[in-house]
């Protein structure tokens, strides 16, 4: 009850904030409600009526369940009569009186506009007195079922109407209803059943501008039937069963500005049926259920106020190359949803004035070259859902304003040259649903070459530019390095975003890096067949991360994560590898250079080695030659080491102190091809072999004997000869005993051989050899054998010509 109260008091308040007056009045058969408008819920006699006000504005009632009112038991509205721009009435059954009385009953004084709405049957009829008295009257909406009759004088008294609008079933209307309404502006006669109009019903109406017989199933006029209406602005006819018009039917419209015909039945329209309607700024033709397969000629023409013409969904196939001729203002033309398949070259050449042009879903299968070449000022073409194979952009070069293209759901296939190179403002291009792939297959030589070449090279900052749902199978670099804002190239069969033309170099980062600098604000790649490499994934995080684009739906998120993962660290990878594999070759090289020289020799040692191998198995006749004095050095150092090896077969023979003749013998016979000779070379052995020989024949045979090796050991007395010789020796074939290694380097010698032509490795320093073993001479008798240490060498035996008289 307290919260009733509250709610009531509040309302009434606003009310009064409204109106200045307690507003809702206090009636026993009602309560007070709402609040921004007041609403009474009135129980009268058991039928619901809700009123719902709003203060100098509106009165609405309905009736809920009313066949039958007490009007005289509605409350009263306003305190004080009161000026209301509508009151209208909701399924409200016929009052008795006036509705007049009834205003004044809830306390209107005034009304502009009389609103009487029945959805029900509506039992009686209306009459004269129902109007009486309501001179202000200026609107009246009478929107009834049921009513099958309307008296020839029902509006005699509300003569001041300017608006009419008579929505009922199936009235019979008499030329005479409408004669008083002579100030009538708009009359609307819809959801009638007029099939056979009268033709003088409106021709008293003479300052009538609009007219619409809506829905009124007119399917036939007299071709006088606007006679008189000589002002009429605006007509329109939709929705009846019209299947022709007379020819002069709107001649007498000499001031129509719009017609407006949807959904009728018309199969063909007449010749010049606007020759008259200078005027004529606007004319709709929609839905008609028929085909209409063929325009007549000049149908729009000569029409100098004509601005949009939409012509949708007609059934037109043929369109004349005149129709538009000789109208320059017009801006807006659609023929969408026809059957049109060919648009003569010319028809456009006069629509100078043309901003938007709609031909999408005909059966259009080419553009005439020359179609659009007047249309400099066309900001908007569609041409989608055709069936257009190929354009070129001459068809599109004089489209200077052109902001938006659609050819979407076409059979593009072939765009043959660079399309607007010259437009400066930004466009929206769609070619989605197309067979677009920019791939020129030509036969050269009896072979197929591709040649791919972008018709958007040169086609910048693009608003848009949609290739979605095409045949792609490579991207163009001018798609992202044109300046576009947006780009959609989802659903096509490209595999890398990046790096397929000109630009671009084998994952050529740096490169795009380089020439992408206009961000593309989004870009669309999702359902391509995109590959899980280094370049998609750089490449689309440079767009995100660089650029700050949106990438709408990463297709690369199937890939495996490591895929991606591992293009950050391959490069890491990539570059640990290069720099180690070239530290190590700089290294290798340095090496090589340092060491040259024992390479070399190691390898051809190696090489010998092996070559050797293979006949080395046989025993080895070895032939020891010593003097007398050093046979306790050779039978107790020598031999026991040398007869330890079992490929070694040892003789030894004893060389007496000897004339010239035995030397000789000795060298030429002393052994057989095979037999390796070891001399063990002293001073003992030099005086007792070569006691007459002249030093530089002793170092000759030295030289030139094969198959023999010396072994200086330094027995016997001191020998400036044996300490030359010893100096000048060849170490390919002579070994000092005092070498720490002696008897690895004999063995080697023995098995390998050292015979053949092997170089001399220059750069060997003798002197320096020879005073390592000299001082470091750690011979196993050099301790209990009495051999003497030979003193440094002088300088002068260095040259090689000397005479020698000491030996
Ligand atoms: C309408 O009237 C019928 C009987 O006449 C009644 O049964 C029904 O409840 C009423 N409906 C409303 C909404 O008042
Ligand atoms: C209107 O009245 C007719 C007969 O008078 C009846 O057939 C029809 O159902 C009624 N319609 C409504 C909506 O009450
Ligand atoms: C119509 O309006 C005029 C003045 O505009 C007035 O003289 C005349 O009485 C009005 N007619 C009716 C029926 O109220
Ligand atoms: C309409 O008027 C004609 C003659 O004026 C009459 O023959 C016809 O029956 C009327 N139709 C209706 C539905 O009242
Ligand atoms: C108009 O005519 C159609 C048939 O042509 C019919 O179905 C429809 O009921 C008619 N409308 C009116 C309001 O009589
Ligand atoms: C319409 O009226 C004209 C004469 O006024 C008549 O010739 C024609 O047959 C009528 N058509 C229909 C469909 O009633
Ligand atoms: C256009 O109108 C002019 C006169 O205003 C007329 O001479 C010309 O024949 C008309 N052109 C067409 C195609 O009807
Ligand atoms: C074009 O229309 C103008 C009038 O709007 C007229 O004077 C002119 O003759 C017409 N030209 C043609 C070729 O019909
Ligand atoms: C006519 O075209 C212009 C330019 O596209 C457009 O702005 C305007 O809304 C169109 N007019 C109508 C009535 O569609
Ligand atoms: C065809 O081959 C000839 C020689 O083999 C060559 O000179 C010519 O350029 C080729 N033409 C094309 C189009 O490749
Ligand atoms: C591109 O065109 C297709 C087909 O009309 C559409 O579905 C898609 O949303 C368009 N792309 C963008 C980014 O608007």
């Amino acid at each position: 009850m307290d919260c009733k109260l509250i709610h009531v008091l509040i309302v009434a308040l606003t009310a009064h904030v409204i109106n200045g007056r307690v507003m809702c009045p206090s009636h026993p058969n009602c309560v007070c409600g709402g609040t921004f408008a007041v609403e009474l819920n009135c129980n009268i006699d058991g039928r619901t009526v809700k009123i719902n006000l709003l203060p100098s504005t509106y009165i609405n009632i309905k009736c809920e369940n009313a066949t039958t009112l007490d009007y005289s038991k509605l409350p009263k509205c306003a305190n004080e009569p009161n000026t209301f721009k509508s009151v209208s009435f909701k399924d409200c059954p016929l009052p008795d009186t006036s509705f007049n009385d009834i205003l004044r009953q809830i306390g209107v004084s005034k009304t502009m506009s009389l609103i009487f709405q029945n959805a029900k049957n509506l039992s009686g009829y209306f009459n004269r007195k129902h109007f009486t008295g309501l001179k202000d009257l200026r609107k009246l909406l009478l929107s009834v079922n049921g009513i099958t009759h309307l008296p020839d004088n029902l509006f005699m008294d509300i003569n001041n109407l300017t608006w009419l609008n008579i929505r009922c079933n199936n009235i019979n209307l008499s030329e005479e209803l409408f004669k008083p309404l002579e100030r009538l502006e708009t009359l609307e006669i819809s959801h009638n059943h007029m099939t056979n109009m009268s033709s003088n019903l409106f021709s008293h109406l003479s300052l009538l501008r609009k007219l619409s017989l809506w829905q009124s199933n007119v399917t036939w006029f007299s071709k006088d039937f606007f006679t008189g209406v000589d002002v009429l602005e605006e007509l329109d006819l939709s929705s009846n069963g019209l299947n022709e018009l007379p020819m002069t039917i709107f001649k007498p419209l000499r001031k129509l500005k719009k017609l407006t015909l949807f959904s009728n039945k018309f199969s063909t329209l007449p010749q010049n049926l606007f020759s008259t309607n200078e005027k004529l700024e606007t004319v709709i033709i929609l839905n008609n259920d028929v085909k209409i397969k063929t325009l007549p000629k000049n149908m729009f023409g000569n029409l100098s106020n004509l601005k949009q013409v939409y012509l949708q969904r007609s059934g037109v196939e043929v369109v004349p190359y005149d129709i538009f001729v000789n109208s320059s203002l017009i801006t807006n033309i659609s023929f969408a949803y026809n059957d049109i398949a060919v648009i003569p070259e010319s028809t456009f050449n006069d629509q100078i004035n043309l901003l938007e042009l709609d031909l999408s879903h005909n059966n259009l299968r080419s553009l005439e070259s020359k179609l659009f070449s007047s249309l400099v000022r066309l900001e908007i073409l569609n041409l989608c859902y055709n069936s257009i194979e190929e354009v070129s952009s001459a068809t599109f070069s004089s489209l200077l304003s052109l902001i938006y293209l659609n050819m979407e759901h076409n059979n593009l296939k072939i765009i043959s040259s660079d399309l607007f190179s010259s437009n400066k403002q930004r466009m929206s291009i769609t070619l989605a649903y197309n067979r677009l792939d920019f791939e020129n297959k030509e036969l050269k030589n009896n072979s197929w070459a591709v040649t791919r070449s972008s018709p958007f090279a040169h086609t910048y900052n693009l608003r848009m530019l949609n290739l979605s749902h095409n045949k792609f199978k490579h991207s163009f670099d001018d798609w992202w390095i044109n300046g576009h804002e947006n780009l959609d190239i989802s659903f096509n069969s490209i595999q890398y975003l990046w790096g397929n033309t000109k630009y671009s170099i084998e994952d050529g980062k740096s490169n795009y890096e380089e020439i992408l600098k206009k961000p593309l604000k989004e870009v669309w790649i999702s359902n391509n067949p995109l590959n899980c490499r280094c370049r998609n994934f750089l490449f689309i995080d440079y767009l995100k991360d660089n650029l700050k684009s949106k990438v709408i739906d990463d297709t690369l998120i199937h890939c495996p994560i490591w895929t991606r993962e591992a293009c950050y660290l391959r490069f890491i990878i990539f570059i640990s590898v290069v720099t180690t594999s070239v530290s190590l070759s700089t290294i290798t090289l340095i090496l090589y250079f340092i060491y040259k020289n024992q390479i070399n020799s190691m390898i051809k040692r190696r090489f010998k080695y092996f070559s050797r191998q293979d006949n080395t198995d046989q025993y080895k006749n070895i032939l020891i030659k010593y003097s007398e004095n050093d046979e306790e050095f050779v039978l107790k150092e020598i031999l026991p080491e040398l007869k330890n090896h079992k490929n070694f077969n040892v003789q030894t023979k004893l060389v007496k102190t000897n004339s010239k003749d035995n030397f000789i013998k000795h060298f030429a016979n002393g052994s057989k091809e095979n037999d390796t000779v070891v001399i063990i070379f002293s001073p003992n052995y030099l005086t007792s072999a070569y006691s007459h020989v002249n030093i530089k024949k002793i170092r000759g045979e030295m030289l030139k004997t094969k198959n023999t090796l010396y072994v200086f050991t330094d027995i016997g007395p001191e020998n400036s000869i044996y300490a030359f010789l010893k100096e000048q020796r060849d170490q390919r074939t002579a070994i000092l005993w005092s070498d720490p290694n002696f008897w690895n380097v004999l063995i080697s010698m023995l098995s390998n051989g050292y015979k053949k032509k092997v170089r001399f490795s220059p750069g060997i320093d003798i002197r320096s050899k020879l005073n390592t073993s000299l001082t470091s001479s750690k011979s196993k008798l050099a301790s209990n054998s009495s051999f003497t240490r030979l003193p440094d060498w002088p300088d002068v035996y260095a040259s090689s010509t000397f005479a020698h008289s000491q030996v």
